[in-house]
């Protein structure tokens, strides 16, 4: 195979991708590069910030791979306040932040979905409809969607961590709360109750092939996915997961590999919205901003208040703990600077994907 050849070949095969997540040194660079052009002609130099604030992380779920799983007891557990998440919410609007992302552990019951139903009411009111809302609150019923959405949700973030059964069986417990059948079948209903979806998976995990990996791409491109966010696997000390760490690749690999996923998917997904995982960061100080260079055009700002930031560990490094909503939009800027991107302040920035999508059933 040869790497001009296939750039210049979208829709691509299974093999291609794969190939393409192989490229090293010369080929890696011709692959970025055209990336970066893509990039430019369909979404421009902009990034979109979506102000991040994990609210709780309680969770109901054990993933085998994840530092805040249900029986990990070296986490101290935490819940926002209305007020602190409202709080956070409020410092997205004044700075200009186009939308936020409510980000939490799973959870279930009546009270719970009461409760975010009511914030995302708070945040309409306080915001007078100016911020847009994503959720990131796992697997939920079709109804519980509908009711987030009507309350005032517009977007839905949910992995789908492998599209692969087989890998997805081993990162899992093997109970009735961890089907992939599930998780695939949410996503269905995301779209169908009038979500813009957010996939994604993570990149290096044990088991894991490259050719998994191209059929995770080809997966969003199937599913037409609106939004995606993908980064590296990061091993936890206090996982079952741990226990293979010898078979992952180096860190930095992880890393290179993530980059190829985003350049990659920029190029069979043109439009769509891509976020530069903060994940990226753990491995490589520049991690997200090289993401923006080669296809990412959306970072999420952490504005959880600060205090809370280290118990919402999903895996080690993970940066920006120490900080606080304003040092990391006052960081970001020069970050973004420097990589001569221009953030879109005051836009909700809502894929172009999407709005075509909406187009093509009848919509606005
Ligand atoms: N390394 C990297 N990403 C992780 N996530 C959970 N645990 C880890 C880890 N150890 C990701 C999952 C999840 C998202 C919220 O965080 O993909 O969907
Ligand atoms: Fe819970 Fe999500 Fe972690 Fe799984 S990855 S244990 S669902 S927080
Ligand atoms: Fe948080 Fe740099 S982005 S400190």
């Amino acid at each position: 195979m040869n790497i001009s050849e296939i750039l210049i070949r979208e829709p691509y095969m299974v093999e291609e991708i794969a190939y393409l997540l192989q490229a090293e040194d010369n080929e890696k660079a011709m692959l970025f590069e055209k990336a970066a052009q893509v990039k430019k002609a369909f979404v421009q130099n902009k990034v979109y910030f979506r102000g991040l604030i994990e609210f709780s992380n309680r969770c109901r779920k054990n993933c085998l791979y994840c530092g805040i799983r249900r029986d990990n007891v070296h986490v101290r557990r935490y819940s926002l306040t209305d007020e602190e998440i409202l709080d956070a919410a409020r410092f997205a609007c004044e700075n200009r932040y186009g939308s936020v992302v409510l980000q939490s552990g799973e959870r279930g019951g009546d009270g719970y979905t009461k409760r975010i139903e009511h914030l995302l009411k708070k945040i309409g009111q306080l915001s007078n409809g100016g911020l847009r809302v994503t959720l990131s609150c796992g697997e939920q019923s079709y109804e519980t969607y509908r009711r987030w959405l009507e309350a005032g949700a517009s977007r839905y973030l949910l992995r789908i961590e492998t599209s692969n059964p087989e890998l997805y069986k081993k990162l899992h417990p093997n109970d009735r709360h961890h089907r992939f059948e599930m998780r695939r079948k949410s996503l269905d209903d995301l779209k169908r109750a009038g979500y813009q979806v957010g996939t994604g998976v993570m990149i290096g995990l044990p088991f894991q092939t490259y050719e998994d990996l191209a059929n995770d791409l080809l997966f969003m491109k199937q599913f037409d996915i609106d939004m995606v966010g993908m980064g590296p696997y990061l091993e936890h000390p206090h996982t079952p997961l741990y226990a293979f760490r010898e078979r992952l690749l180096s860190r930095e690999d992880r890393f290179q590999l993530a980059l190829k996923m985003i350049a990659v998917l920029r190029l069979m997904m043109k439009d769509i919205n891509i976020a530069a995982a903060t994940a990226l960061q753990a491995i490589d100080p520049m991690g997200r901003e090289k993401a923006l260079k080669v296809g990412a055009n959306v970072i999420m700002p952490n504005i959880t208040p600060g205090k809370y930031r280290n118990d919402y560990t999903l895996y080690e490094n993970k940066p920006c703990t120490d900080e606080n909503a304003d040092d990391c939009q006052s960081c970001l800027e020069a970050r973004i600077a420097f990589v001569r991107h221009e953030i879109a302040y005051d836009e909700w920035g809502d894929s172009e994907h999407f709005k075509e999508r909406e187009k093509g059933q009848g919509g606005e």
